[in-house]
Formats: C-alpha cells, structure tokens, sequence
C-alpha cells in the first residue's frame, strides 16, 4: 500500500523542487491506477493520441529512442513496435511507474529506468527520438530539461509531446483550469477517495505556458518547430519539432 497523498498540489508547484516532491508523491499513488484513470479522463482519446504520435514520427533504421516520464510505458511500448531495430528507453521520476512498465515489458524490447528529465543518463548528441506524453507540463522547471534535451538530442534528431494545450485568452484559460479541476477531482475521488489525485493537472498548467508562449520556448531552446495537430477541441496538442545546430 502507498503513503495517502497528503500535500496540496498548489503549494508546491511554484519552485522546482516542490515540483519534483508533489510529482513524485502524486504519481506514487496514482499508480496502481493510473491507466483506467488515463482512459476516463481523457474520454478514451488517449490511446488514440499516442498512436498518432507515434504515426507522425519519421522512419528511421536503428533510432536511439528515449521516452520521458513514460509511466506505465503506452508510448515507450510503442515506440518499440515502430522501431524494431532500434534501442528504445522510459524513463521515470517514479519507481511505482517503472515498476509496472517493467512488469509489462516481458519480451524485453525497451529498458526502464528510473530517472528524473531534468538530468538524463545519456552521452552528449546521442539521440534520434524523443518523446514525452504529458511530460513536459511536469517538469521542475521546464527551460532547464528543453536545455537538457538539446544537450542529448543528436542535431537534427526528432521529439515528439502530447499535452494539455493552454489557450491565450484569460477567459479560455479559466474555462480550462475549472474543467480539469472539477473532471479531475472526480476521478481523483472515484479511484483514490482523494480529490488532489488527478485534481493537481488544473494547478499543473497555471505556470504552465500558453501555447504560443511555449512555441517561442522551443524556438529560444534551438527546437524547430515541425507541425503540431490539436485534438479534443483544442484541449490537447501533438508538437513535432526538430533539434537545430547550435554554434
Ligand atoms: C501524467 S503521467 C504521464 C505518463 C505517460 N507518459 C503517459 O502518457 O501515460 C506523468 C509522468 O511524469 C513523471 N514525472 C514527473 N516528474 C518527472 C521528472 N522530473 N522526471 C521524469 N519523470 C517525471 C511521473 O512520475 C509520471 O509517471
């Protein structure tokens, strides 16, 4: 049995490493159940999403693949269906997740660590893919793992995110933040008995940047990028970018 999550999301999303505490005691317990709670909330699109961002990745041999805060591992697994001569790796900040992707990995094709984004075990300019599935919003501070990437990505090398897309406008952004807060909370409640469960995505994309804002962050961190497509009425978003040269 885990510890019952007891610290409120927003009082400790505002410095990295509250971040890192509240993400790692959050995801401890959401665990056990996190892939029903995935499917309910994002009414069973998720599934969907993840394979088109797979589909939007481009053909390669023999990638080195990474995947960040995999979870339970539906992307990493994925990755490893479109990749079969490539070297495929999750990684995690939580153990309770990598466990359970350990468990689902029985052929054995992908490797998982547990590992937080901010500082990846990989040499310099060593990757061809990498992706994230509602990891980026997660991050302790996210201009520090966009530099942590460029610094693993090979030049020229791909990444692919799915997230929640925050929209410009004060207005839009309350409908947001109040749409996931009550949604969120309901399956927090319906799975744990615990609202902040699942509850905390709303105060996860307050200092979250809004979608042009994250653009120009890409671009400021040498991320070209590619294409992006919207889904779900604009709620979630697929960004396609390139890693650029630096001199
Ligand atoms: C919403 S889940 C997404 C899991 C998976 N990618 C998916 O799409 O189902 C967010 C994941 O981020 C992980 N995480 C949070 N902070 C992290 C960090 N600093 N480094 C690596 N992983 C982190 C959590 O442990 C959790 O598994």
């Amino acid at each position: 049995m885990t510890e019952k999550l007891k610290i409120k999301a927003k009082d400790h999303l505002d410095s990295s490493e509250g971040k890192r505490h509240f993400n790692q005691k959050h995801f401890t317990e959401s665990a056990p159940r996190y892939d029903i709670a995935t499917r309910g909330l994002s009414f069973g699109q998720d599934a969907y999403w993840k394979k088109r961002l797979i589909q939007g990745l481009p053909e390669l041999n023999s990638p080195y693949c990474v995947d960040i805060a995999c979870g339970t591992g539906d992307v990493t697994f994925l990755l490893a269906d479109k990749y079969p001569g490539g070297s495929i790796r999750g990684v995690d900040l939580t153990q309770e997740m990598i466990d359970i992707s350990n468990e689902r990995n029985q052929n054995k094709l992908v490797s998982f660590s547990c590992q937080d984004m901010s500082q990846l075990d990989v040499p310099d300019h060593s990757i061809d893919i990498l992706t994230g599935s509602y990891a980026i919003r997660n991050a302790p501070d996210l201009d520090e793992c966009l530099s942590e990437f460029h610094r693993a990505m090979k030049p020229g090398g791909h990444l692919a995110f799915l997230d929640f897309c925050k929209p410009s406008s004060k207005f839009a952004q309350s409908c947001q933040f109040w749409t996931l807060k009550l949604w969120g909370s309901f399956w927090g409640l319906l799975l744990h008995g615990n609202p902040e469960v699942h509850g905390y995505i709303s105060a996860s994309i307050k200092n979250y940047p809004a979608n042009k804002e994250l653009e120009q962050k890409f671009s400021d961190h040498h991320f070209e990028v590619v294409k992006s497509q919207r889904f779900f009425f604009g709620m979630t978003t697929i960004h396609f970018l390139k890693s650029l040269h630096t001199n």
